[in-house]
């Protein structure tokens, strides 16, 4: 389960280079009141790039502007390599001495001598090997002391392939059949050993050609517990490398794209594919990390990337800046725009993870996943779902003022309007408009969608009144759930300490059932607005249970869209009724 906060706005980039330009950034969004969680800070903010440091002379005051950042209810989250350099004086560099004390790291042929490559750090590097359950214990210690001096909230786990400068470590991979097999499948440079570690290297678990894409996914689980012990609050990791299995304990990022219309279309694939490997909580580096970006794609990928669901601006160093607070007012607009959107919908986004961490369901869908007997949905990989039940199709292509969406059978509203989607409309592809400052959005009947006020932060737009989004299918029927918990506690599912309520709509009465009310924070939460997409007749009576509702709280449009302002704590239930 992630923690809430995780499902905000994050903005991130390599190369701030200074404690100026990192607070200019950070005051340039809250000047736009573009929505912010989450800041980084890469590895320019290390001392000479080495873990467990900061650099405090160009960062100089960073542990007090974290804090600052932090009562702002913004989180932190902080870079580590896999990777130590063995080169700095002695007894100036824990990390590294204590690691050797305890043999943790990743080791020659002969089992004994570490591994020795080239990565960021100055001098040369060893690297722990996380299958040694000892490296695990000297990670956490090191993590848990390093809180001390930073006070982050979450721990993004990069290079963990492993990445060597090399090919393979000094003085390079012997001739022998595990560093130069017979079968060597089609990677760069057609060496196993192409930029990590030699295959004969020796892990805890065994050579390392045999554990070689376990190296992030061992380093998962102790980074997981990291965390969770320097925080006392629920685990963020973020990952480059991981296997199956990893998604208990991480997310992931789509690594190091470019700026280019391409690889924005690529990470709808990639987001899609994670999604099937057990790692819901998945996103790329919007508006490209290596390369320039520019105006428009930028901004086109902060409006998809508004939709994935782990929401990053990240940038690589050298390029000029690319958050969404400075290419001007316009751009800040739009940005803006599409964030509040995604956080009235983090309800029921939090929702989905909740449905994924406990029945493995998954969050992102392709259309096939939800529409499987229509052929026509086996290809689409520029639109997907939020669920079973938004529909996203952002614009992938420099210039272009509309999109082209496929409609399969069902009935499907703009989100926008509320108004429904032609039937004429379903089993095709439509050119639906898509001006620079939209991106189109579709709800699926037969759905009830949890949303909430959205607000500059999580933190904030949690205390929001609540709404529910009823659309209907064709028997005018609708059902959904929300989940509720305080969002950064450690496994309140297992102590129940969650609410959880399921709603029903038939029948012309929507009907709620609170499931489980273990959350005391659920006193001060309400519904303000119910909101019902595809009702053909305007309703002449509603009771709420049992009482009418004075008419002026109703709103009808010839869209058959209703709107309803109440007033009722999230924990009562409801039996509303729109009678003829
Ligand atoms: C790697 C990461 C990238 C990061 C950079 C510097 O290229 O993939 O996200 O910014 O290293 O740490």
């Amino acid at each position: 389960m992630p923690p809430y906060w995780s499902l905000g706005f994050q903005l991130s980039r390599w190369g701030y280079n200074s404690m100026d330009v990192l607070e200019k950034t950070v005051e340039r969004l809250r000047q736009y009141d573009i929505p912010h969680d989450v800041q980084y800070c890469d590895i320019d903010c290390m001392e000479r790039q080495l873990d467990f440091t900061y650099d405090d002379v160009n960062f100089a005051g960073l542990p007090e502007y974290i804090k600052k950042l932090k009562n702002d209810g913004m989180h932190y989250v902080i870079i580590l390599d896999p990777f130590l350099t063995k080169d700095e004086p002695q007894g100036t560099y824990k990390p590294y001495e204590l690691g050797q004390e305890l043999g943790i790291w990743v080791n020659n042929s002969d089992g004994v001598t570490p591994a020795v490559g080239k990565a960021w750090p100055p001098g040369e590097s060893v690297y722990p090997d996380y299958t040694n359950p000892k490296t695990a214990e000297w990670w956490i210690q090191m993590c848990m002391e390093f809180k001390a001096i930073l006070d982050y909230d979450g721990i993004w786990i990069d290079m963990n392939e492993p990445s060597n400068f090399q090919n393979g470590q000094q003085p390079g991979c012997v001739e022998n059949h595990l560093n130069y097999p017979p079968y060597v499948p089609d990677i760069t440079g057609g060496l196993l050993a192409e930029k990590t570690l030699c295959p004969n290297s020796k892990t805890y678990l065994g050579y390392h050609y045999d554990t070689h894409s376990l190296f992030g996914w061992s380093q998962a689980k102790p980074t997981f517990y990291a965390s969770q012990n320097a925080t006392g609050k629920r685990a963020f990791v973020l990952s480059r490398s991981t296997f199956v299995g990893s998604g208990k304990y991480t997310g992931h990022w789509l690594g190091d794209n470019f700026s280019r219309w391409r690889d924005m279309h690529m990470s709808i694939i990639g987001m899609l594919e994670f999604n099937l490997f057990g790692i819901p909580y998945i996103g790329a580096d919007i508006c490209g990390f290596n390369e320039e970006t520019t105006y428009e794609l930028c901004l086109r990928w902060m409006q998809l990337g508004a939709f994935y669901p782990f929401s990053r601006n990240h940038n690589a160093i050298g390029h000029k800046e690319q958050d969404p607070g400075v290419f001007g007012e316009e751009f800040a607009a739009i940005s803006r725009s599409a964030l509040r959107i995604r956080y009235s919908l983090l309800p029921y986004l939090y929702t989905l993870f909740y449905h994924s961490h406990v029945s493995g369901n998954i969050v992102v869908r392709g259309l096939m996943h939800e529409f499987t007997s229509d052929p026509q949905t086996h290809e689409i990989d520029r639109a997907f779902l939020w669920g079973p039940a938004l529909m996203i199709a952002p614009v992938l292509e420099e210039g272009a003022r509309s999109v082209y969406v496929y409609f399969p059978e069902a009935s499907w509203f703009d989100f926008y309007t509320g108004r429904q989607v032609s039937p004429s409309w379903l089993k095709k592809s439509v050119e639906v408009p898509a001006p620079l400052d939209v991106i189109p959005l579709f709800i699926r009947g037969g759905y009830i969608l949890p949303t909430q006020f959205p607000a500059r932060t999580t933190v904030l737009s949690r205390l929001n009144p609540f709404s529910l989004i009823i659309a209907l299918d064709e028997q005018g029927e609708a059902s959904g759930s929300l989940f509720w918990d305080d969002g950064d506690s450690i496994d309140p599912i297992k102590r129940e300490e969650y609410f959880y309520v399921e709603y029903k709509f038939s029948n012309r009465t929507l009907k709620t059932t609170v499931i489980k009310n273990g959350y005391r924070g659920i006193t001060t939460l309400a519904y303000s607005t119910i909101q019902i997409l595809g009702f053909t007749s305007k309703p002449n009576v509603i009771f709420m249970n049992g009482e009418a509702i004075p008419s002026n709280r109703m709103h009808y449009s010839s869209n058959g869209k209703i709107t309803l302002q109440i007033s009722v704590p999230l924990f009562q239930e409801l039996t509303i009724s729109f009678g003829h």
